[in-house]
């Protein structure tokens, strides 16, 4: 290390400030755990958590390592390849190192591992070579004079154990190579030296089929044996028996998928091509000219691998040029020109970073999981349902734990387990609320028994209408003429409460299309299309958003004036902030004052702005980025001021809705009913019983053409 970055690593590692000590404590955190389970699979062939919360504590580890590449340690499990070899086998020094991959979990991923790429070799053209990424175990092959010499695992990926016993019994590995398929002149000369005086060496994966695997299991049930966690354990297991007739018991193949030997190959497709043509087994890679094609066949293959007899848990992406390749070279434990691309787990390990309670339509208590958003099955997940109090006891879950989570079919997702190891000793052990965290009421338990007769303790709000008043909010706030969004009905709205998604207006704002995908009606396009629907109805015009809130006595034209008077006094509302300072800046008095208002609207105004919980409910949706729009102030002559107009009937040269917002902009108020007080009655095409009760209050009555006249003055 030169002088200059010894001091750089020195001055950076004494770094105090909060957010590096606190990435530094978690790496070391995450490194222990990961080097606990990785001893436990590579070394002791056992398995305590999916694969899949395995990658995710890996890439946590990872992505963080990245942002402070001054804490990557030479122990890293980032930096270091496979486990230990164990004693009872032969070591086997490798060639070339066996070194392992990065993953890619979004093509957002593949598309940066692209990018930093294409800096690295500028003008030279990328395109790729596309493979299963069997769920095996690696394997190198190695034939001298073309004949199987010597097997061996990856073991620290310099040395690894010889397993060629082990190896001899799997029947898709060729004992002795000939060359089978055609192949380009220049490679089948170079290819046959090779067989006839040289050393070759080929590497791949040794993996089960899911049948098979199966097979097993059952066999070891009958004998009364531990089972096996998957094919890959199985696979790993078999190989790294002392007795060769284990391995020959079980029904092992072998996929190839690199060449290490030059024989003048050029390109990864090449090295396929050239295994297939010595009698290798490889499966359908595919060329792919650039990356939409690879996330194509990505795409395709999510759907396809169902179908497959072996189990994978993604595609391998190599960059098909081998010069190209070379030039990339090694960072870490990877090669930077091959990716592992990742299929969406159903599982990942995330951080509680909060629990709350929801309180659905029955009054009944639920406590939600609020986690640090993470990707799961291809969506990103924020919340996880706890159920109910029993279930906290029952994983211990505690706020700032690590926990795994996993979306199963088409389930909310769920805490499947806590990774204590990982704890800091400031995680909180949570307490249900002695009182609704929506009305404040007492809350009592009642014991409940689901279908299957298992009984749970549900806490439940002693007002009865408690849910079902903060239900009513929600589908207020919602409407047409509240903030309108489209595919948010009252049905819906019950769904989210229930499952304890939603549990005031403003929740809805943080809603994640993961959220929502795994709920009953609801797929992919629908989680989507709502989510879309939300995020525009986030910009509303500030009427519109006074009538949301629901104050008593506020409806939709009571919003509008109050709109106008804000606005008269002072000038610009952009923000809940500035509505809130504007409301505030007005007395009883001055509010009373406003004709169409008078001191009883005046009274429930005041005092929704009083309550601690709407105040609340303001800031929540401040944070959720609310906008408010404002009609640009009317520089036209009010000549219709305060003047009262009621339309009815059909109008022939525009809709009724147009007519109102003429009369407004000219300084007079629409309204809905009549009365001694109204000035005008507009009658159009077919009116309706409003009509009779003017005649009979004999208010002034005129028609479209005597509207038009008026509002041109
Ligand atoms: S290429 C130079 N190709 O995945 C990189 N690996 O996470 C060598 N694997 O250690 C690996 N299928 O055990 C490659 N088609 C494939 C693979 C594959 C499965 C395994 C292999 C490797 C690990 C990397």
């Amino acid at each position: 290390m030169s002088q200059e970055n010894k001091k750089k690593k020195e001055k950076n590692t004494e770094r105090k400030d909060p957010e590096f000590l606190k990435a530094k404590e978690r790496i070391e955190k995450l490194k222990k755990e990961i080097n606990y389970h990785r001893y436990l699979y590579h070394v002791l062939d056992k398995q305590e958590i999916s694969d899949a919360a395995l990658d995710s504590l890996k890439h946590e580890l990872y992505l963080l390592e990245q942002k402070y590449p001054e804490l990557i340690t030479p122990d890293s499990p980032t930096q270091r390849v496979g486990g230990k070899p164990l004693d009872k086998f032969e070591k086997v020094p490798h060639r070339v190192p066996m070194i392992s991959l990065e993953d890619a979990f979004s093509p957002e991923e593949l598309y940066q591992w692209a990018e930093r790429n294409q800096k690295l070799v500028p003008g030279e053209k990328l395109d790729y070579f596309v493979e299963p990424k069997v769920d095996g175990f690696a394997i190198s092959l190695e034939y001298e004079k073309g004949i199987f010499v010597r097997g061996s695992t990856r073991g620290d990926g310099k040395i690894g154990e010889d397993v060629t016993q082990n190896l001899k019994t799997i029947e898709s590995i060729p004992l002795k190579l000939e060359i089978h398929q055609d192949l380009p002149k220049k490679i089948k000369k170079r290819l046959e030296e090779v067989i006839e005086k040289g050393h070759l060496e080929v590497r791949g994966e040794v993996y089960m089929t899911i049948t098979a695997f199966e097979k097993v299991n059952e066999e070891r049930k009958k004998q009364g044996l531990p089972l096996y966690a998957n094919p890959r354990n199985t696979a790993a297991g078999s190989i790294r028996q002392l007795d060769p007739k284990v391995a020959a018991s079980r029904e092992l193949n072998f996929l190839a998928y690199d060449l290490v030997t030059d024989v003048g190959q050029e390109t990864h497709q090449m090295e396929h091509q050239i295994t297939q043509a010595l009698g290798f087994k490889t499966d359908w890679g595919k060329y792919c000219a650039n990356l939409e094609e690879v996330i194509d066949f990505w795409k395709e293959m999510q759907e396809k691998r169902k179908r497959l007899p072996y189990q994978i848990d993604g595609l391998v992406v190599t960059i098909n040029n081998n010069r190209v390749f070379e030039k990339l070279g090694v960072v870490g434990k990877a090669p930077r020109g091959a990716i592992a691309f990742k299929f969406p787990a159903q599982e990942a390990t995330t951080i509680v970073e909060d629990i709350v309670v929801q309180v659905g339509r029955t009054g009944a208590l639920t406590p939600v999981a609020i986690l640090k958003p993470v990707q799961i099955g291809g969506a990103t997940i924020s919340r996880a349902t706890l159920h109910n109090e029993d279930e906290i006891k029952r994983l211990d879950i505690r706020i700032g734990d690590t926990v795994i989570v996993q979306r199963a079919g088409d389930v909310i997702p769920d805490i499947v387990g806590v990774l204590k190891r990982m704890r800091t000793g400031r995680e909180k052990k949570f307490k249900m609320p002695k009182k609704c965290p929506v009305c404040g009421s007492p809350v009592k338990k009642e014991e409940i028994s689901d279908k299957k007769q298992r009984k749970s303790v549900v806490w439940y709000c002693t007002n009865p209408s408690c849910g079902a008043i903060q239900k009513r909010k929600i589908d207020h706030f919602v409407s047409k003429k509240g903030f309108d969004i489209v595919g948010l009905g009252p049905k819906i709205v019950a769904q989210l409460m229930d499952v304890g998604l939603i549990n005031d207006p403003a929740d809805i704002f943080f809603l994640k299309e993961g959220d929502l995908v795994p709920l009953e009606r609801f797929a992919e396009k629908s989680a989507h299309n709502l989510i879309e629907a939300i995020e525009k109805s986030k910009t509303i015009p500030l009427a519109k958003f006074i009538f949301a809130l629901g104050i008593r006595h506020i409806g939709e034209e009571t919003a509008l004036i109050l709109e106008k008077e804000l606005l008269k006094k002072v000038g610009r509302i952009r923000t809940i902030d500035d509505f809130l300072r504007a409301i505030k800046s007005f007395s009883f008095e001055e509010l009373s004052n406003i004709p169409e208002i008078g001191p009883v609207i005046a009274q429930s105004i005041i005092e929704w702005f009083n309550s601690k919980q709407n105040l609340a409910l303001l800031e929540k949706l401040s944070k959720a980025g609310i906008k408010l729009q404002t009609p640009q102030l009317s520089f036209k002559k009010q000549i219709l001021k305060d003047k009262t107009f009621l339309f009815t009937g059909e109008l022939s040269s525009m809709t009724r809705e147009e007519a109102k917002a003429k009369v407004r902009e000219l300084g007079g108020h629409p309204v809905s009913s009549p009365s001694k007080r109204t000035d005008f009655v507009v009658v159009g095409q077919n009116p309706g019983s409003k009509f009779e009760k003017a005649k009979k209050l004999g208010l002034k009555i005129i028609g479209e053409k005597e509207f038009l006249n008026l509002i041109k003055g």
